[in-house]
C-alpha cells in the first residue's frame, strides 16, 4: 500500500513522531504541507492527513491541502495529537473526503506535549506524550489499516 501522509507538525513535532513510527511500517512518504513542492497524490494507493489539534481541529493548512490536492475516490485516513482533547478532530477533512467520494479507512489520535499559552506556566500538559504506548498504538493502527487494505485488494 503505497501511502503519502500530508502533515502539519509545528508545536513540538509530536505528530511527526507518530508519523515516523507509521512510516517505518511500510511504503510511506511524509509530505510537510508547509513545504513548497510538486504534489502528485494520484501516485499513491492511500492518503493520510495528520496534524496537531490547533483551536479544536486539524490545522487549516492540512485542510486546505486536502481540498486542493486530494484526488477523487482515493482512500484516506487521519491522525492527530492534542494536549487535552481532539475537539472536532478531522470533521472538516471528513467532509472533504465525503465531497470527493473518498472512503475513510480510519482515524488515530493520542496526546502530545502542549505548552500553548497559559499551559507554559505549568510546565506544559500531556508531558512525555506521545509516549512509548502511544507510539505502539500508532504502529498497530497503521499495520491494521495496511492489512485491511491489502486483504481488500486481494478479493
Ligand atoms: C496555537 C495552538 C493551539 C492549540 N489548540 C489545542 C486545542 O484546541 N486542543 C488541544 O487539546 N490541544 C491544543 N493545542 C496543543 C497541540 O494540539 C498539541 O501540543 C499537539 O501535540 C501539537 O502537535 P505538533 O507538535 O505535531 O504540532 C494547541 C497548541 C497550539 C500551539
Amino acid at each position: 500500500m503505497k501511502t503519502a501522509i500530508c502533515y502539519y507538525s509545528r508545536h513540538h513535532g509530536n505528530t511527526l513522531q507518530v508519523l515516523e513510527v507509521m512510516a517505518a511500517e511500510g511504503d510511506v512518504t511524509l509530505l510537510d504541507v508547509t513545504t513548497r513542492q510538486i504534489v502528485r497524490l494520484e501516485e499513491y494507493d492511500c492518503i493520510g492527513f495528520a496534524s496537531g489539534i490547533y483551536g479544536f481541529s486539524f490545522h487549516q493548512a492540512v485542510t486546505a491541502f486536502a481540498r486542493q490536492y486530494l484526488p477523487q475516490g482515493k482512500p484516506v485516513f487521519f491522525a492527530c495529537t492534542y494536549g487535552m482533547t481532539k475537539g472536532s478532530g478531522p470533521k472538516d477533512l471528513m467532509e472533504i473526503a465525503r465531497e470527493k467520494g473518498c472512503p475513510v479507512l480510519g482515524a488515530f489520535g493520542c496526546k502530545g506535549y502542549d505548552t500553548f499559552g497559559p499551559f507554559a506556566l505549568l510546565g506544559g500538559i500531556a508531558k512525555g506524550h506521545p509516549d512509548a504506548r502511544d507510539l505502539e498504538n500508532a504502529r498497530r493502527f497503521f499495520q491494521k489499516l495496511r492489512e485491511n487494505y491489502d486483504s481488500g485488494e486481494k478479493k
